[in-house]
């Protein structure tokens, strides 16, 4: 009985850290890393960039999302995200940039080695065939010893692989000394 208890609790625990990866989990390991400069690619109604900017006081975060319908449960109300995330981040105003459009083309318009870190969240239908031009246009953004990091990289191993990174430099977050459950990074050394 005790241990079928404990079984569940545990298993609780695993779904709790692995579904919150943007509570307990970005925040914590931009906040440790002295992060001073990120971006969110898929900004989407601002859930994750308010706990990252909560967390890290010294952060200023750009988040960029089309904010429009586009197809998945997910996003029928998308159009609708731009003003919801605007709102949850005013308080941390001075510490934001938000830019609506398409991140592909507005990689165009921003410098390269800009940011410490970039979170990458653009899992959608749309762009199922389009995360390798994506990722590679964004790679040169970030800073020298900056990270890339994502909560669906397992999924996108073979676009990494294409794009000339190993297995070796996919690395798992840390959170003190906690991994996290979900999300993973590569460092950009060059
Ligand atoms: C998985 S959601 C992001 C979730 C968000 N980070 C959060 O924590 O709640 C993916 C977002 O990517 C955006 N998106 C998809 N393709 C895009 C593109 N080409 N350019 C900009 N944003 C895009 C969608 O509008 C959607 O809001």
């Amino acid at each position: 009985m005790a241990s079928g208890i404990t079984t569940y609790l545990s298993k609780w625990v695993h779904w709790i850290k692995f579904k919150g990866w943007f509570i307990f989990d970005l925040p914590y390991f931009s906040k440790e890393r002295k992060y001073t400069t990120g971006l969110e690619l898929g900004a989407k109604a601002g859930r994750s960039m308010y706990y990252t900017l909560k967390a890290n006081k010294s952060l200023h975060l750009t988040g960029i999302d089309l904010w429009e319908i586009i197809p998945g449960g997910a996003y029928k109300r998308n159009n609708r995200n731009e003003d919801k995330c605007k709102r949850l981040l005013q308080k941390f105003s001075s510490r934001i940039t938000l830019i609506k459009g398409d991140a592909f083309t507005i990689a165009d318009t921003i410098e390269n080695k800009s940011f410490d870190f970039i979170f990458y969240d653009l899992q959608c239908k749309t762009m199922s065939n389009f995360h390798k031009d994506m990722i590679a246009k964004w790679l040169p953004k970030i800073k020298t010893g900056g990270v890339l990091i994502g909560r669906d990289f397992r999924e996108f191993r073979q676009t990494f692989y294409e794009l000339g990174f190993e297995e070796k430099d996919i690395e798992v977050c840390t959170i003190g000394k906690r991994l996290s459950e979900r999300l993973e990074y590569i460092v950009l050394d060059k």
